[in-house]
């Protein structure tokens, strides 16, 4: 359970929030799939952190990033020309370059070059990886790069795709690092894929594992420990990278996983940015299982808004037997019960139980994380690579020293 206040610092990041300004001055955002980026296409709207922005791929390939609205009458960019490296606004055909520079105001004339000079149009860096465009929006030096495994990964190795979700970031990060409810809310969607199967996501539905959480200065650790019938021990260990990110284990090694990335747009909805990775071969395998039919990777999930508080639920389906009627794919269940636990879940009328241990470490992790930012204190970014962890190893061998 957690204060008023503490919930608020947890989940509001529009305008002078403490955590909005953190994100802001610490970390790359990740906004934006690269694909989507075309060489002279459309201009992409991307909303992050209660403010709007376009991102669009110059002639020469190179990414610019601006507010959304021209310096001179306030006309989205999102609609503008893209062509000659330069966006083009609709309505006065003001010209910007992608570092924001005006380089054209045709109803000026000869004075075009002087009166451009005096107008600057507010310029983002950003650099391209694991599939996926990211911005750095605070004022002080770059951050470094995040510590993820999938960052520099060739592209046939990794695979993200967008959903708009209408809920608030944090229920996105909370539902990651909670890793009992893989073996209840999504048991139909695990036994349809990997029924009967022995491997690791079998394990993975026993209900009673032991949770040990660690904080590292990047983020957190989670793992989830099982005493296999020989007496080994079987390790899955989550990794959370802050603020936005969860890399959670596939099988076998620490080399392939899942991706959850969730992004607020503001206070009221993120984005995730849900994929996977493999480092030692291509990604299409495990994509291939996850994917239910064909859907639109910039919108994987379409979600019912639940006016009817159902939700588009399958009541029909669940009296066949599916555990939760939503039967589709495993995200959809996740973002309707991240959505239906209130846009801003109120946290001070929950009542945690010993499996919740992460989602606790979670908040105190990021409460301090806070509190630290705002004295000033440096951010704890990892300089290494960072990965999740599924392994079998001895009885009672520290995880700890494995992860
Ligand atoms: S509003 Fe953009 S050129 Fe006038
Ligand atoms: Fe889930």
């Amino acid at each position: 359970m957690l204060t008023e206040e503490q919930n608020r610092l947890l989940t509001e990041v529009e305008g002078d929030a403490p955590l909005g300004h953190m994100m802001r001055e610490r970390y790359w955002i990740p906004c934006a799939r690269s694909e989507n980026l075309v060489a002279d296409g459309a201009p992409q709207h991307v909303r992050l952190i209660g403010k709007d922005y376009v991102a669009f791929r110059a002639t020469d390939g190179r990414v610019g990033f601006f507010d959304e609205h021209c310096p001179h009458r306030g006309a989205s960019l999102v609609l503008a020309r893209n062509a000659d490296c330069a966006l083009q606004c609709l309505y006065h055909a003001w010209k910007f370059d992608v570092s924001g520079k005006v380089i054209e105001v045709p109803s000026e004339g000869e004075r075009s070059e002087a009166f451009a000079a005096r107008v600057r149009l507010n310029h983002y860096p950003t650099f391209e990886g694991g599939g996926l465009l990211w911005v750095y929006l605070g004022k002080g030096a770059l951050p470094p790069r995040p510590p993820l495994p999938f960052i520099d990964l060739d592209p046939t190795r990794v695979w993200v795709s967008r959903t708009v979700s209408p809920s608030n970031w944090f229920q996105g990060v909370e539902g990651t690092i909670d890793s009992v409810h893989v073996g209840t809310l999504h048991q139909s969607w695990i036994s349809k894929h990997f029924g009967g199967g022995k491997g690791a996501i079998a394990y993975a539905l026993d209900s009673h594992p032991r949770y040990e959480v660690e904080d590292t200065p990047y983020g957190m650790k989670a793992a989830a420990l099982r005493t296999l019938s020989d007496g080994r021990q079987y390790v899955r260990v989550t990794t959370y990278v802050a603020p936005f990110t969860s890399l959670v284990p596939g099988g076998g090694n620490d080399r392939n996983g899942t991706i959850f990335i969730a992004v607020p747009r503001d206070n009221h909805s993120h984005m995730l940015f849900w994929g996977f990775w493999n480092e030692d071969g291509p990604r299409m395998e495990s994509e291939k299982q996850m994917t239910v039919g064909e859907r639109d990777p910039n919108n994987w999930v379409r979600i019912n808004q639940g006016e009817d508080h159902r939700w588009g639920q399958n009541r029909e389906a669940m009296a066949q037997g599916h555990f939760s009627g939503f039967d589709g794919c495993l995200v959809d269940e996740d973002l309707v019960i991240q959505a239906a636990q209130g846009v801003i879940q109120d946290r001070t009328k929950e009542h945690l139980c010993s499996s919740d241990v992460g989602i606790g470490r979670l908040r105190r992790w990021l409460l301090d994380e806070i509190a630290a930012f705002e004295k000033g204190e440096p951010a704890g970014h990892s300089p290494v690579t960072v990965r999740p962890l599924d392994k079998i190893t001895e009885p009672n061998l520290s995880w700890r020293e494995l992860a």
